[in-house]
């Protein structure tokens, strides 16, 4: 398989430690990690495969460096390209605009023309809303450090499972 660009936004660093954990279950040599903060549109565009992961702040807000580059993203060549996503919430606190950040990220992506891969399945949380969620479905790996963390670890050996029968 290809090397895959682990590209993350993260503001108390809980993306950040998921993101680390993407890429040592995938290993060094498959995989790099890029804080989307210091990233430029040649970290987008190098990459055939790309996993991307965002936190939702506000209410409902994408996640400020990602917010910060989201015309660096329209202006990338990402068409056809597979991209997976994760985002990090609180399902509790946050019930109607769980994983909102995530969600934004995805129509942006959509309009870019990329190929989304990693949806999961919704069962099993607990919230009113979500621009994330989809006809049932998260459209990349919905975790929760905030009231959930305890299921991090499995959900994300899961879904890169799921996530290796899907890479082209
Ligand atoms: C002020 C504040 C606002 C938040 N707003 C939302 C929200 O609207 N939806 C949601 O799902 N989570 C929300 N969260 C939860 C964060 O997304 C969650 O804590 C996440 O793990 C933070 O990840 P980060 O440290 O990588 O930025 C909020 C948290 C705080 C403290």
């Amino acid at each position: 398989m290809e090397k895959v660009a682990v590209i993350y936004g993260s503001t108390t660093g809980n993306t950040e430690n998921v993101a680390q954990s993407i890429r040592e279950l995938l290993g060094e040599d498959r995989a790099d990690l890029i804080n989307v903060a210091s990233a430029g549109v040649e970290d987008f565009n190098r990459y055939r495969n790309l996993i991307l992961g965002a936190s939702t702040w506000g209410l409902g807000e994408l996640q400020d460096d990602w917010d910060g580059k989201l015309a660096l993203l329209k202006s990338a060549d990402l068409k056809g390209k597979q991209i997976a996503l994760f985002g990090l919430g609180d399902q509790q606190s946050y019930s109607e605009t769980f994983l909102d950040g995530m969600g934004t990220l995805y129509e942006t992506l959509l309009s870019c023309g990329v190929m989304p891969i990693g949806q999961w399945p919704s069962e099993g949380y607990s919230f009113g809303a979500s621009t994330a969620c989809v006809d049932g479905n998260f459209v990349g790996l919905a975790l929760d450090e905030d009231t959930e963390p305890d299921k991090t670890e499995g959900r994300i050996r899961t879904w890169l499972k799921q996530l290796d029968t899907q890479w082209l």
